[in-house]
């Protein structure tokens, strides 16, 4: 609908620095590994050092030429900076460079939506999107192939189309933000079907290309696409785990976090990380080869909180040792709890511990109780029924005398209204 001049795909990469910035190797093929993702090609990378922003093109002018230079010698198509730009500066960029430039808000937008595999998914991130492309509207559509110019507060026969395509695009998110909230609800309605029934909720979270979708295969049956690419998984998949000493419990895996992840999209993908959000453990897989893993750690940590998982119980997972050069082996805390288990999902060593430190945390909170619920409960008595909480029971004329065995998390959600709570009060207070 917006098309703007066709995207190219052989790349000139410009990575902006300052001075004294940490790792920037580092970041350097990070960024360029984002650009793989895309599906582009990398020609060259050029690094720029940025002590004041350049307000024009946000790297030096002197910059500029060099990167515009190598854009005519390798005939690239497509220039993408590794850091937000205004839409001012990618304006004057393009007409500089005379191509494409996109920033890294935009390619990241770009990976998303060739990544989104559900409906709400690929709602979302047209209707991020858009709105990314809203801030870039001012300067019109056109600059690259017109002459009229299209700036800020030029005048003319360009501005009816500038209203146009902004009347477009505002309809445009009008419709999507209402599909939106008719998928959340659904979405919402069936996480209720499903709590009612549950067993207790995992969620994988971690740094993009840590091992998560790896991980979700080794602890659970049947298959998902994993792959050296980032964000290889966008929406949760959620699949089930047999064998842990608590009953089952279901894994969601959810999609990689990166660094610097523009604010918009945080915003937009909540309702994509709400299988974290919603979990009773977050699994935080690490890289245990990466010397960096620390500093992502804390990048994941910073993300969650964003999105109001920051205070989730978390079990940290050190993956990857056969790189590392380590053994399997689960770290516990002066409680005796796990809090730390360092496998390799790829071998399959130290998965044993995984599933027998899930196995102590969540089966930790179980509630094993007798209950006796009057006839007047039967609503209550069908949902108990329903989620799998009642072991034994029997019935009479005073009511029903149950042995109750789950989960304190699929217990605490079941009381509809203050009397029923009152029913369970007992059954959910903390062991003295
Ligand atoms: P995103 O979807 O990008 O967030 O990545 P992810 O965290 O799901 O990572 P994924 O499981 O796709 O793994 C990334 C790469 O690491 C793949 O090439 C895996 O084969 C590799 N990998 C995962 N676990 C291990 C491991 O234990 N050892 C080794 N050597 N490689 C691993």
């Amino acid at each position: 609908m917006f098309d703007r001049q066709k995207k190219g795909d052989r790349a000139v990469l410009v990575m902006p620095h300052s001075r004294g910035e940490g790792d920037s190797a580092r970041r350097a093929e990070e960024f360029a590994e984002l650009v793989k993702s895309a599906g582009a090609e990398v020609l060259t990378a050029i690094a720029a050092r940025i002590d004041v922003p350049n307000p024009r093109f946000y790297i030096g002018s002197g910059k500029a030429d060099e990167v515009a230079e190598a854009v005519a010698a390798l005939e690239a198509d497509l220039v993408l900076v590794d850091h937000e730009l205004t839409p001012v500066q990618e304006r004057n960029l393009e007409k500089q460079l005379k191509v494409r430039v996109v920033d890294r808000a935009g390619l990241i937008l770009d990976i998303f939506a060739q990544r989104a595999r559900s409906h709400e998914g690929k709602l979302e991130v047209e209707l991020a999107q858009l709105k990314h492309i809203a801030t870039r509207l001012v300067r019109g559509w056109t600059h690259l192939d017109a002459q009229r110019g299209g700036a800020i507060g030029n005048r003319g026969p360009g501005e009816t189309q500038l209203e146009t395509d902004r009347r477009l695009l505002n309809e445009r998110v009008k419709i999507l933000g209402k599909r939106l909230e008719k998928v959340q609800t659904q979405r919402t309605q069936q996480r209720r079907a499903r709590l009612r029934n549950t067993v207790p909720r995992v969620a994988l979270v971690g740094y993009t290309n840590a091992g998560k979708s790896t991980l979700f295969n080794a602890l659970t049956t049947g298959e998902v696409y994993a792959a050296d690419q980032l964000f290889a998984t966008l929406d949760p998949t959620v699949r089930k785990i047999d064998g842990l000493s608590c009953g089952p419990a279901v894994l969601a895996d959810t999609v990689g976090f990166i660094r610097e992840l523009p604010h918009d999209l945080v915003a937009a993908f909540r309702a994509t990380l709400a299988e974290a959000r919603e979990a009773d453990l977050l699994l935080h897989v690490s890289d245990a080869a990466d010397d960096e893993r620390e500093p992502l750690h804390r990048v994941v940590n910073k993300v969650l909180q964003e999105i109001d998982a920051g205070d989730l119980p978390q079990l940290q997972v050190m993956n990857k040792i056969d790189l590392a050069g380590l053994e399997p082996r689960i770290d516990r805390d002066g409680d005796g709890r796990p809090y730390r288990v360092w496998l390799s999902a790829a071998t399959g060593a130290g998965v044993e511990l995984l599933h027998q430190a899930l196995g102590e945390l969540l089966g930790g909170d179980r509630v094993q109780s007798s209950l006796h619920l009057p006839l007047t409960a039967g609503r209550l008595h069908a949902r108990l029924k329903a989620s799998g909480a009642i072991a034994e029971e029997t019935v009479d004329e005073h009511g029903w005398r149950l042995r109750i065995d789950a989960p304190r998390s699929v217990l605490a959600p079941l009381g509809a209204d203050a009397t029923e709570a009152g029913m369970l009060r007992d059954l959910l207070a903390p062991a003295s």
